[in-house]
C-alpha cells in the first residue's frame, strides 16, 4: 500500500485523508497541534511543527512515504516542495514553490514574461515603503510578501495609511518584506487549473464576490460559471494560463486570481500553486465533477493523471455562500448559541453546508478569510438561481450573540 505524507492536518485537511483512504492509500499526517482533528484520522500521526524542514524530511524517510501533499495551506507549499526534493519524490521543486508563494518574486517573474499585472514595488522598512508608494501611486494595496488569507492586507490611500499599517503587514511576513501594488478596480475571477508536464488545463473559472471596505479581499461568494463572457472571458482564460506558464509550474494545481476591469482588461492579482482553501475545491467538484484532491494525490505519487480526471465532466451552476457578519447574515459579538444546520441542509438546492462556529468565540466584522464562520453550497439551473437558494438557506442559520 502506498503511503503519502500530509503536511498539516487541521479540520480542512481531513478531506485529503478520507479521499486517500478511499483510494487505498495510507496517510502519515504532520501537525504541530496534537489536537489537530486530522491526526486522529491518519494512519500515522506525528506532532511536529512543519516549519522544521529537517524533522519533516526525517519522519518522511522513516515512514517510507512515496509522496508528499498538502491541502489549502499556503505555508505548507514550500515545505512540501522541499521535502519532496530531499526525498527524491515528485513535486514542483523548491524554486518554483518560492515563485508560487512569495509575492515579490512572483511579480518579478510575471513582469519578465510580460503578464499583465499592477505596478508594484517591494519594501523592508518605512523609508522603502514610502519610495514604493511613490512608484506605485494611490490607491494602492499593501501586503506581506509571503502570507495568505488576507492577513496584513490593506488598501492604502496615502502616506498616513502606509505609516499606520506597515507594521502589521511586516509582522505577517516571515521574510520581513512587504509588497505595495496598484489597487485594481473591477470584478474578480478565480481560475483552477491542473498542470501536467508544464501544461495547464483549465478546470473552472468562477466569480469571487467581495465586500466593499476593509474586507475587500475576502470571498463572500463563489459563483460558477462566471458571469464573464465574450472577449473578457477569453482574456481571463488566456492571462491565467500564461501566468502559470511564466511561473514554470511543472505539475500540480494552479490557482490564478484575476481582476477584470470595465474594458475587459485583465490583471493578475496572485497565482497560488495549491488547491486553494475556502471551498474552492468544491467549485471544481460540484461544478464539473473534477476531483482536485484525487489529482493531487496521484500527482504526488508520480502517477500520470489521465484526461478523464482533468476534463470537466459537466457544468453545474452553483454558488458557495459564506456566512459572515455584514454584509452577510451573521451578527457580530460573542457566540452564545447557534443552530439550524439541519434546516440549511434540507433547503432547496443545497448540496453541502457547514458551520465553523464555536460557543464563546467572537464574530468580527469581515476583514480576512478567517472571519467566515461557515458556508452553504447550492446548485440551480443558473448561477443566479443557485445564489438565491444559497442565500435563502443561509438565513436559516440561527446565531445568538451577547
Ligand atoms: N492589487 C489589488 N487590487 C485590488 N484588489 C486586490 C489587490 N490585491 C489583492 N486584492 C484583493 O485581496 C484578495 C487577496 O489578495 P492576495 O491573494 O494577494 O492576498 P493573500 O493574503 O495571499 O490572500 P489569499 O489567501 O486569498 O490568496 C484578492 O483576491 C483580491 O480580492
Ligand atoms: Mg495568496
Amino acid at each position: 500500500m502506498s503511503r503519502v505524507l500530509l503536511v498539516g492536518a487541521g479540520r480542512h485537511q481531513r478531506r485529503v485523508i478520507q479521499r486517500a483512504h478511499e483510494l487505498g492509500l495510507e496517510v502519515v499526517a504532520v501537525d504541530r497541534n496534537a489536537d489537530a482533528v486530522g491526526l486522529a484520522e491518519a494512519d500515522v500521526a506525528e506532532v511536529v511543527d512543519f516549519s522544521d524542514l529537517g524533522a519533516v524530511v526525517e519522519l518522511g524517510r522513516r515512514h517510507g512515504v512515496e509522496g508528499v501533499v498538502t491541502f489549502a495551506a499556503e505555508r505548507a507549499v514550500p515545505v512540501v516542495a522541499a521535502v519532496a526534493e530531499e526525498l527524491g519524490l515528485p513535486g514542483m521543486g523548491a524554486e518554483t514553490a518560492h515563485l508560487m508563494t512569495h509575492k515579490v518574486a512572483q511579480r518579478r517573474r510575471l513582469a519578465e514574461a510580460g503578464v499583465p499585472q499592477p505596478r508594484f514595488a517591494a519594501a523592508r522598512d518605512l523609508h522603502e515603503a514610502h519610495a514604493a508608494l511613490e512608484t506605485v501611486g494611490v490607491p494602492a494595496v499593501l501586503k506581506p510578501a509571503d502570507s495568505a488569507g488576507q492577513r496584513g492586507l490593506f488598501r492604502i490611500e496615502g502616506l498616513d495609511d502606509l505609516d499606520r499599517h506597515l507594521h502589521a503587514a511586516l509582522a505577517e511576513s516571515a521574510s520581513g518584506e512587504v509588497i505595495v501594488e496598484g489597487f485594481l478596480d473591477g470584478r474578480e475571477v478565480n481560475t483552477l487549473f491542473v498542470i501536467r508536464d508544464g501544461v495547464p488545463s483549465l478546470v473552472t473559472l468562477s466569480d469571487r464576490i467581495r465586500p466593499a471596505g476593509v474586507g475587500f479581499g475576502v470571498a463572500l461568494t463563489h459563483l460558477y460559471p462566471s458571469t464573464l463572457f465574450g472577449y473578457g472571458l477569453e482574456q481571463a482564460e488566456e492571462t491565467a494560463g500564461s501566468s502559470l506558464r511564466a511561473l514554470g509550474m511543472p505539475v500540480g494545481i494552479g490557482y490564478p486570481q484575476l481582476l477584470v476591469g470595465d474594458n475587459d482588461d485583465v490583471d493578475i492579482v496572485e497565482v497560488a500553486g495549491r488547491i486553494p482553501g475556502g471551498q474552492m475545491v468544491d467549485v471544481a467538484l460540484h461544478g464539473t465533477g473534477v476531483d482536485l484532491i484525487e489529482v493531487t494525490l496521484r500527482q504526488a505519487l508520480g502517477e500520470a493523471v489521465p484526461d478523464e480526471l482533468v476534463r470537466p465532466r459537466f457544468s453545474q451552476p452553483l454558488a458557495i455562500f459564506f456566512l459572515t457578519a455584514e454584509p452577510g447574515p451573521l451578527p457580530t459579538g460573542c457566540v452564545k448559541s447557534f443552530g439550524g444546520l439541519e434546516r440549511v441542509l434540507s433547503s432547496p438546492g443545497v448540496v453541502q453546508a457547514d458551520l465553523f462556529l464555536v460557543e464563546g468565540e467572537t464574530i468580527r466584522p469581515v476583514q480576512r478569510d478567517g472571519d467566515r464562520r461557515g458556508y452553504v453550497i447550492a446548485v440551480g439551473d443558473t448561477n443566479l438561481e443557485a445564489l438565491e437558494r444559497a442565500e435563502t438557506a443561509a438565513r436559516l442559520v440561527d446565531v445568538e450573540v451577547e
